[in-house]
């Protein structure tokens, strides 16, 4: 198979994780004969830079035209007044949300998974963890908050800004579908969250997801107000299969999520559309503190690219293979410092990418001999 992919490395950590993924990606299809091209466009702060905004239109078309999309990540110091001395709609953080809706990718799914290996990074006590957690987030990533009409203005001699939260019936059933969908894969249970004691997009929203709800008999639906959800995550997080929730939300709860898996450098994620196009990045941001200096864990976006095998291209043996290596190398005790541990073996970005690499296995079981 040949794949066209466009990738985005960004600013901050985002060129080095990008480039472990590709490294990742191409071995697994040296080794199972499929070839992926890579055509790189600028993103955030790095296209400021180069163009005066944060994506340019012909960016936007090159990721159109490709089967899918890479994204490391972007973004930098709100110090940076270069990026950041500017209207909102120039910062780098534009560029992904103009990307986002100008792809039309409404579904953010961002899995998290406690791996046993790093059951000693995740913050929660052992009877808290117990056996552990898988749960998916499927974050609506085109409407709410974020897109809705924005001003700020004098009123009365006083500043007043103002955010609009907006949903339609097609926005929220479109995402509740792809929630349940994924649910009837998985553990059959999709908890909906939302604020419907305070906001009325949460009770359409509610109402909305109890009829797409009915056409899945299999699937068991529960409600969640958010801030109980804030809680329950920390509390006993195993109760989880499917989260499906509005985009502020689900931005806010799958950092938390994140962080219960060990290290936020661990969580995938994948945006989609109504067709098999996605954009995969990982969750985490840019953290231009720790950028060029070979310390940033790649397994984000790695796994992200694993997703994109997976959801774009339908290669599933090929990202159960990535996702396999991946748990093998923690395995052996390989970690980067953001998830390091006593007795285990510390590495940079790079030596995670090789390793990860190595460890894809031949469709026979074997490992490839370079
Ligand atoms: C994320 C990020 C973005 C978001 C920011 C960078 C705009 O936090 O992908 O979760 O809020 O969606
Ligand atoms: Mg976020």
């Amino acid at each position: 198979m040949e794949c066209k992919i466009v990738t985005i490395p960004g600013d901050g950590i985002g060129p080095e994780i990008v480039r472990e993924a590709c490294k990742v990606l191409d071995q697994a299809g040296r080794v199972y004969g499929h070839t992926f091209s890579y055509q790189e466009i600028l993103m955030g702060g790095c296209s400021i830079d180069a163009h005066g905004v944060p994506l340019t239109q012909e960016a936007l078309q090159t990721a159109k035209e490709a089967d899918a999309v890479l994204l490391g990540a972007v973004g930098g110091n709100v110090g940076n007044s270069r990026w950041y001395d500017v209207a909102p709609d120039l910062r780098p953080e534009a560029g992904l949300l103009a990307i986002r809706k100008g792809l039309n990718l409404f579904a953010n799914m961002r899995p998290a998974y406690l791996y046993r290996e790093l059951a000693d990074a995740c913050p929660l006590k052992k009877e808290i963890i117990g056996d552990g957690f898988d749960m998916v987030i499927m974050r609506e990533l085109t409407g709410g908050l974020y897109f809705g009409e924005r001003r700020t203005r004098e009123v009365d001699g006083q500043l007043q800004a103002v955010d609009t939260l907006t949903y339609s019936e097609h926005e929220i059933r479109r995402i509740a579908v792809k929630a349940f969908d994924i649910a009837a894969k998985r553990r059959c249970k999709v908890t909906s969250v939302d604020k419907a004691n305070v906001l009325d997009s949460s009770r359409l929203w509610r109402k909305v997801v109890e009829q797409v709800a009915e056409e899945y008999p299999q699937v068991t639906l529960e409600h969640m107000l958010v801030d109980n959800c804030a809680m329950q995550l920390v509390m006993n997080p195993g109760q989880f299969d499917v989260i499906l929730t509005e985009n502020m939300f689900g931005d806010i709860l799958s950092d938390e999520a994140s962080m219960i898996t060990g290290s936020i450098g661990m969580l995938s994620s994948a945006s989609m559309n109504e067709t098999k196009f996605g954009l995969y990045e990982p969750s985490h941001g840019s953290a231009p503190d720790i950028a060029g200096k070979d310390v940033a864990n790649p397994i984000a976006t790695i796994l992200s690219a694993a997703m994109m095998l997976r959801y774009s291209f339908d290669l599933d043996r090929e990202a159960e293979a990535i996702e396999a290596a991946v748990q093998q190398v923690l395995t052996e005790g390989y970690r980067t410092v953001d998830i390091m541990a006593e007795g285990c073996i510390q590495v940079g970005t790079a030596r995670m990418g090789d390793l990860i690499a190595e460890h894809i296995k031949t469709p026979g079981g074997e490992y490839d001999e370079k």
